[in-house]
């Protein structure tokens, strides 16, 4: 993983500004979005438990799990500190405070762009808890001073992935050479992008489904 906190910072007009810290805590549509606290190990611990034969196609990270208690907690005091230094923002989704997954606003893609990603456990699958949690994240992006546009990245063969930024709008950028990370993938990536105007306009044009 790229090392972000040093991209927080956004010149405006040639000034180098103070870094923009990204949210902690977003909540709406029936979703809390908040970062992961040293209580939520053994919640998160069963979440990932849960979840692994799904997850493990998609997500390189499973590939370090199961992970202690302990080595959880130093991974949460890691994240809060990356996001107090503007870098990226790591959350719990929250579904009537069960762990329905983890999402997270990542600025491993330039300045201006924030970067949307995403994983529901399979008792929450297909209810529309992506979707929602991309949502939010991508108003909490267009939220931060300097942020211009916001981003989903997916490798070519996940296409339930791809059903999440389409279902929001987003532009269908093209397909790039992407290293092979997790076991089900081509090592294609597809990317989505979303300019603040448009989602502006989207939002202002009513109700979202
Ligand atoms: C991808 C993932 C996050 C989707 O989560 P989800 O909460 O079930 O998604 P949603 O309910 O918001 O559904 C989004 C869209 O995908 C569709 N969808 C979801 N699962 C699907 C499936 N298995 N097959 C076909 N379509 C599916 C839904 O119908 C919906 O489409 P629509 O809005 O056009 O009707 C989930 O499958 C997952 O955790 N996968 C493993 C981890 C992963 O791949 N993360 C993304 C890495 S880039």
């Amino acid at each position: 993983m790229v090392a972000v906190a040093l991209q927080a910072s956004v010149t405006v007009g040639g000034v180098e500004t103070a870094p923009r810290l990204l949210p902690e805590r977003i909540e709406g549509e029936g979703l809390v979005l908040r970062r992961w606290r040293p209580s939520d190990a053994e919640a998160l611990a069963r979440a990932v438990a849960e979840s692994v034969d799904h997850l493990r196609p998609w997500m390189a990270w499973v590939a370090a799990e199961p992970q202690t208690v302990e080595q959880r907690r130093e991974l949460f005091a890691r994240w809060e500190q990356e996001r107090s230094e503007g870098g990226d923002s790591v959350f719990a989704i929250l579904v009537d405070d069960r762990v329905a997954g983890g999402c997270g606003l990542h600025r491993r893609r330039g300045p201006r762009t924030l970067e949307v990603g995403y994983w529901v456990h399979p008792e929450f699958l297909r209810r529309g808890v992506a979707t929602k949690a991309a949502r939010l994240l991508t108003d909490a992006a267009f939220s931060v001073p300097g942020i211009t546009c916001v981003e989903i990245h997916h490798d070519k063969a996940n296409a339930t992935s791809a059903h999440v930024p389409r279902r929001l709008g987003f532009r269908f950028v093209g397909e790039s050479p992407d290293e092979r990370e997790a076991p089900a993938e081509l090592g294609i990536d597809c990317t989505w992008r979303m300019e603040r105007e448009h989602w502006e306009r989207r939002r202002a044009a009513g109700p979202r489904s």
